[in-house]
């Protein structure tokens, strides 16, 4: 699919990886919509790119379906691009010094990570569904953001790679769905990004990370990740498929 003047929204967009490929997605052309639970953040980068910005939790079902409502309204044109960032990665042991994890914190992380991303990607495929063909025959494209973490989760990750395996697991049934209406879903899992999700991290524990992949020995740019977002969309034959972006690291249980 061809980039310029197409209709993009990205969640998760007013922060790291999210907010890279709503400035590399403008610069390209596209009419960028922010989705994003900081509606400041969201903000910011709309008045920076001339895009719009909406504040909201993927999570919820009604807000969610008023905000592609208004989307379709203030562009009179349907989303043809999805870029699903908007995650959270806490880690904690499934039974730590004080017993086992509440139960609600394994809920919440899937709550965010996996059924937000669902709940934008079942919205947005009722909007392309209704939309004409464009080029190619395409009506769409929906990227989703899972990670290594789904396949090499660490001691701590349980609930993070059980949402992101799920995001895998769900590719294929929608690729499957959503192909006789000319509309792709992919997957992107990357390896360690830079950005604020990790900066927090004390430097040791960055460096010793970053040595763990095989070349280059550092952290994956966000320019990097929005890069092959770009490229994703502009070829046709990438679908039901999962690209690591890691510089083949396989992460150890620590
Ligand atoms: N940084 C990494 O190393 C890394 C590696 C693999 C995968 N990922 C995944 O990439 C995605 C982006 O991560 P990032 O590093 O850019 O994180 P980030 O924390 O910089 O940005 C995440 C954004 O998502 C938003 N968000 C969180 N919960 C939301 C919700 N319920 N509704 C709407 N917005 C919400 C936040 O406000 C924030 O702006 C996440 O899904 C993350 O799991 C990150």
């Amino acid at each position: 699919m061809k980039i310029p003047g197409k209709v993009a929204v990205v969640t998760g967009g007013g922060s790291g990886m999210g907010e890279v490929v709503c400035r590399y997605l403008a610069e390209q052309g596209a009419k960028v919509v922010i989705i994003d639970k900081s509606e400041n953040a969201a903000l910011r980068v709309a008045k920076e790119i001339q895009g719009i910005a909406i504040g909201c939790d993927v999570t919820q079902a009604a807000p969610l379906e008023a905000a592609f409502t208004s989307i379709e309204q203030q562009y009179e044109q349907a989303i043809a691009i999805v870029v699903n960032c908007a995650g959270v990665a806490p880690a904690k042991r499934m039974v730590g010094k004080e017993g086992p994890v509440s139960l609600a914190w394994f809920e919440e992380v899937i709550q965010i990570n996996l059924i937000g991303t669902f709940n934008v990607m079942r919205l947005a495929a009722d909007q392309m569904i209704k939309a004409q063909a464009m080029d190619d025959n395409e009506r769409g494209i929906i990227i989703n953001t899972a990670s290594i973490a789904a396949f090499e989760g660490q001691i701590g990750q349980t609930a993070y790679s059980a949402s992101k395996a799920g995001i895998v697991g769900m590719m294929l049934p929608a690729a499957r769905e959503l192909a006789q209406f000319g509309i792709r879903v992919m997957t992107i899992a990357p390896g360690l990004v830079d950005t604020p999700m990790l900066q927090g991290m004390p430097d040791k524990v960055r460096d010793s990370l970053a040595s763990q992949s095989l070349f280059p020995k550092r952290f994956v740019k966000p320019a990097e990740f929005a890069a092959l977002v770009g490229h994703v969309i502009s070829n046709p034959m990438l679908n039901a498929e999962v690209i690591r972006l890691d510089a083949g690291i396989r992460m150890q249980a620590t």
